[in-house]
């Protein structure tokens, strides 16, 4: 099979690969006055109240952060932040201060929002180290665990930079700002189990950092092959057992729903399985990620604004392969199989037209009234294929649909279950991490709207429920198992100034399995 990629060379493909370097984490009980540190983080509410760190630097400064504060230059909002130089009867050379809101009004979703600015800040300001006086204040009761894990996590997401293709300035400024590594500073000793939180706050972000390169890589060099490849990779780095079905593989499971989809690319499509072992042969999770590394509808054509922003369309398979890699940094003692159905989906003189009938690999068979509907295709295989596995559960995630971003807008992912327990588990999971999902209905009555005259279904519900008739298509796949999908079509990416993929629902799936293994027998 020749590789399209080789033969139209673009001369980026390696220089891609590169991603910025995530800051290393430690704890330390050092106090915020006397510590020797280019910069430290210290937080103070929006009436003037300090934190115990902000008061710290107060006393040793004789009232010059109150006084700073109270000239009011400090932006209103949670997350603004304040770079002060020479404190007087501090050690550090630079104190951040950021705004933490209103006392009264403190909770998860204020310290997500100051941490993301502080990790923001941080991103901008050249020091190669930073200590962080963040995660001893009181957030809802929530442990200093969870507040350990978080500040890790978003403040190493909050400085994550997609700058490979670009040139490097003369200078060599492109690359090298943001700190290299970051103390969170602790009124009390570290303990294995604080050591614990901030690893795995540290290792989800670094899967999101590696499911945001695979979203902003460019349609020409994130293809099929590229996802293989990645997934290649990850079975090399930690041992997953990596198999590649290749097309005509496909063909011979019957997955001819899933090849429809990438009959007329250049790019043939890919069936890509990960494997971690480390639940001791128990029932796995299965992971199921829509892989569309380019949609532009097909024959029913896209419309062409914004149309950039389907090279997108791979942020469910990007997620997937993030959390495996987020599964075998910790060696999570679970079984955990991820799935990536890999295709582009092009117009040409192959592809498939609207009304065309095709056979799934469950043996239904399907109308496809509009080829623009084509996530569904692909996932609806790799549902059937998943069978195999004898899941514990299993989770799709899929930029699926338009009409989901219209429902929920870019705050919320659909969160579909045929499981009540796992539907509920999810949406915790989303409100635990700020990664948040909304429960949307999968009840029989929406059945109705994908009759076919010609097949078992059609590909299309129509315009009323368009996120829920997806989601009801891919109900008729998953009826053996505990089943749960998330459509990120709204939070996967950004668009305008900030256009770039968020690494979202990282935060979510990777907290259901570390809570999954916490509870695992196989737990060491
Ligand atoms: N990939 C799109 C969904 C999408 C839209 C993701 C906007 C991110 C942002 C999906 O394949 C699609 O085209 N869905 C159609 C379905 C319709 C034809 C039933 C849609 O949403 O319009
Ligand atoms: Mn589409
Ligand atoms: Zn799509």
């Amino acid at each position: 099979m020749t590789d399209a990629t080789a033969a139209r060379p673009t001369g980026v493909e390696t220089e891609l690969r590169q991603t910025h370097p995530l800051p290393r984490f430690s704890l330390s009980d050092a106090s915020p006055a006397t510590l020797r540190t280019p910069l430290l983080v210290a937080g103070v509410y929006s009436d003037g109240t300090l934190t115990a760190a902000a008061q710290t630097l107060d006393a040793a400064s004789r009232g010059r952060l109150s006084a700073v504060l109270k000239r009011g230059d400090l932006e209103p909002g949670v997350g603004s932040t304040l770079l002060l130089y020479d404190v007087p009867g501090a050690s550090a050379q630079r104190v951040l201060l950021v705004n933490l809101g209103a006392p009264r009004d403190f909770h998860e979703h204020s310290f997500f929002k100051a941490l993301y600015g502080a990790g923001k800040a941080l991103g901008r300001i050249r020091a190669d180290e930073g200590s962080i006086a963040l995660v001893d204040v009181e957030v809802s009761g929530r442990p200093l665990a969870w507040r350990i894990m978080h500040a890790a996590r978003i403040l190493a997401d909050a400085g994550y930079r997609f700058d490979a293709p670009k040139q490097a300035k003369d200078d060599g400024t492109q690359r090298s700002r943001g700190a290299r590594s970051l103390t969170l500073l602790l009124s009390s000793k570290a303990t294995p189990g604080l050591e614990t939180a901030m690893r795995r706050g540290a290792a989800v972000a670094a899967g999101m950092a590696l499911t945001r390169d695979l979203g902003n890589l460019p349609g020409n060099v994130c293809n099929p092959e590229y996802l293989a490849e990645t997934a290649r990779a990850l079975g090399r780095t930690y041992g997953f057992e990596v198999e590649i079905h290749e097309r005509e593989d496909m063909a011979k499971l019957g997955m001819f729903s899933a090849l429809s989809v990438g009959r007329a690319s250049d790019h043939p499509c890919k069936f890509i399985v990960v494997k971690h072992e480390g639940g001791g042969g128990r029932a796995p999770i299965v992971l199921i990620g829509k892989g569309v590394t380019f949609d532009t509808g097909g024959v029913s054509l896209k419309p062409g604004d914004d149309l950039d922003m389907m090279k997108y369309d791979m942020c469910g398979a990007a997620g997937v392969l993030g959390a495996m890699d987020i599964v075998g940094r910790l060696e999570l003692p679970l079984d955990v199989v991820g799935i990536v159905g890999a295709v582009e989906n092009m117009p040409g003189g192959n592809a498939t037209r609207p009304g065309d009938v095709v056979r799934s690999m469950s043996g239904q068979t399907i109308e496809i009234l509009n080829t623009d509907a084509e996530g569904r295709l692909v996932l609806c295989d790799a549902l059937t294929y998943a069978e195999r596995f004898e899941p514990e559960c299993v989770i799709d995630i899929a930029t699926l649909t338009g009409a989901c971003v219209i429902a929920l807008g870019t705050q919320t992912s659909g969160l579909y279950a045929n499981d009540e327990s796992l539907g509920e588990e999810l949406f915790q999971c989303g409100m635990d991490t700020g990664d948040r999902a909304w429960r949307m209905p999968l009840w029989d009555e929406y059945q109705e709207q994908l009759r076919s005259n010609f097949a078992d279904m059609s590909n299309l519900g129509g315009r009323p429920a368009g996120s829920v008739t997806a989601a009801c298509f891919l109900a008729r796949f998953a009826g053996n198992y505990p089943w749960a999908h998330l459509d990120i079509a709204g939070t996967a990416s950004v668009g305008g100034d900030a256009k770039g993929a968020t690494g979202r629902p990282v935060p979510l799936i990777s907290e259901f399995l570390l809570r999954r293994a916490d509870r695992s027998p196989a737990r060491s």
